[in-house]
């Protein structure tokens, strides 16, 4: 069955986009990498989500994170959008935005990749891609896929949030909580045998006593 499940390896594939063919392994190096999929070039909401994401860009980089946008449409048609996506954004209709866009033209990597939407199709019954994100750690495995139908725009500050979130847990090794936002309390994870999380937070460890008597709700402050 086409798609990406956690913890397979992100496909080293070729692909034209609008800075130039790239080779997806080499495209995303030693870094932390974002994948995400757009239904078509010149449609609403993608505009605004890839508006979003540009003025989001400098956060990524912050955080060691490439970002690559995929749509079902040629390199020519994606350098014509970005024009458009700027001026929406209220800069100058240039042809750049601060990452490439992958032309799939041909939807080959939108079947390998499980992308495509079956409710929305194009005028010849062909279905569109569906909003993916795909995030890949250093080591090129899937950490995370986020899958929104074409007709739901995502929210690029959630995506901005799960990469913290991602991140605590590769280096810090804690989880987060259901609302965490950066700066709150996380979770001590329930293999973590008490001794040793004591030794790791030296801000603490603070149980909250439930009626089970299990002491799994551990909490540290947010390791530096
Ligand atoms: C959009 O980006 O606005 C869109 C694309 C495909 C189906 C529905 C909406």
């Amino acid at each position: 069955m086409p798609g990406l499940l956690l913890g397979d390896e992100a496909p080293n594939f070729e692909a034209d986009t609008t800075q130039g063919r790239i080779r997806f392994h080499d495209f995303l190096g030693d870094s932390w990498g974002i994948l995400f999929s757009h239904p078509r070039d010149f449609t609403p909401v993608c505009t605004t989500e890839l508006g979003r994401a540009a003025k989001l860009a400098a956060e990524f980089s912050k955080r060691n994170v490439k970002m690559i946008a995929l749509s079902i449409d040629s390199v020519q048609d994606h350098l014509s959008w970005c024009k458009d996506i700027n001026a929406y954004n209220g800069e100058q209709p240039a042809e750049k935005l601060p990452f490439p866009i992958i032309a799939d033209k041909d939807r080959e990597l939108a079947v390998q990749l499980g992308m495509l939407d079956p409710d929305e199709r194009d005028k010849d019954g062909i279905p569109l891609t569906a909003r993916v994100v795909f995030i890949f750690g250093p080591d090129k495995k899937l950490k995370l896929s986020i899958l929104y139908p074409a007709t739901t725009g995502r929210n690029f500050d959630e995506i901005l949030r799960v990469v913290d979130s991602l991140q605590l847990t590769a280096y810090k090794k804690v989880a987060t909580p259901v609302d965490w936002k950066p700066g709150d309390s996380v979770m001590v994870v329930p293999t973590l045998p008490d001794e040793e999380a004591k030794k790791l937070f030296p801000k603490g460890v603070f149980t909250k006593d439930l009626p089970s008597g299990k002491k799994y709700l551990r909490y540290t402050p947010q390791p530096e």
